[in-house]
């Protein structure tokens, strides 16, 4: 059975302060994101032996466990570790606008207006999420078009036929010990301060 672990935080957890504490990376990345490998590894150890889910990838977990009832606690499990997974790639210390000036942010302006438009939009979109879930960025694969989306609990863009490209965990657990119930003011902090462009760049030429 393929184990999975825990990914390295590409950063020290203490790089994002001020606007994402240490105590907040302790309880979510070594507590929530822990909690889920922990439950999705003693999960598929309940299948049987011969199961072709024990030994897929994280992404080839998520897809076939899609919409499966008899599934949902696989599918949550490995869907939160890719969406986290995304989510620690998204950002960096000192992210933010001043390493933005590329074609994705001319296809921002193109299709949003300026960066601040799309800034706003992506925090209405974040904010109209009713209850835990995720605000992202992303590019549909048919129309190539960007987009702003939300998603609930663990769903992911990758099962929707769009590909990631950015995104913001707003379950509760992500801003509740830094920001209480503002979830606005973390998405802006997320967006001015944290946003690591060139992961973003670099999903959008994938
Ligand atoms: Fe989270």
């Amino acid at each position: 059975m393929t184990i999975h672990s825990l990914m390295s935080l590409p950063y020290g957890n203490d790089a994002l302060e001020p606007y994402i504490t240490k105590e907040t990376i302790s309880y979510h990345y070594d507590k929530h994101h822990r909690t889920y490998l922990n439950n999705l590894n003693n999960l598929l150890d309940l299948l049987p032996k011969g199961d072709a889910m024990r030994s897929m990838d994280l992404k080839d977990i998520a897809i076939n466990s899609y919409n499966k009832p008899e599934m949902i606690g696989i599918f949550n499990n490995a869907a939160q570790i890719l969406n986290h997974d995304f989510y620690w790639l998204s950002m960096q210390s000192n992210g933010g606008d001043e390493v933005v000036s590329n074609k994705l942010l001319d296809l921002i302006k193109e299709q949003f207006g300026d960066l601040n438009a799309f800034k706003q939009e992506f925090k209405k979109v974040g904010l109209s999420q009713f209850g835990s879930g995720w605000v992202w960025l992303v590019q549909d694969n048919i129309t190539k078009k960007l987009l702003i989306i939300k998603t609930s609990n663990a769903d992911n863009p990758i099962l929707h036929n769009q590909k990631p490209l950015l995104t913001c965990d707003i379950w509760e657990h992500a801003y509740y010990i830094d920001y209480r119930n503002q979830r606005a003011e973390y998405i802006e902090k997320f967006l001015d301060r944290l946003v690591n462009w060139t992961f973003a760049l670099a999903n959008f030429l994938s």
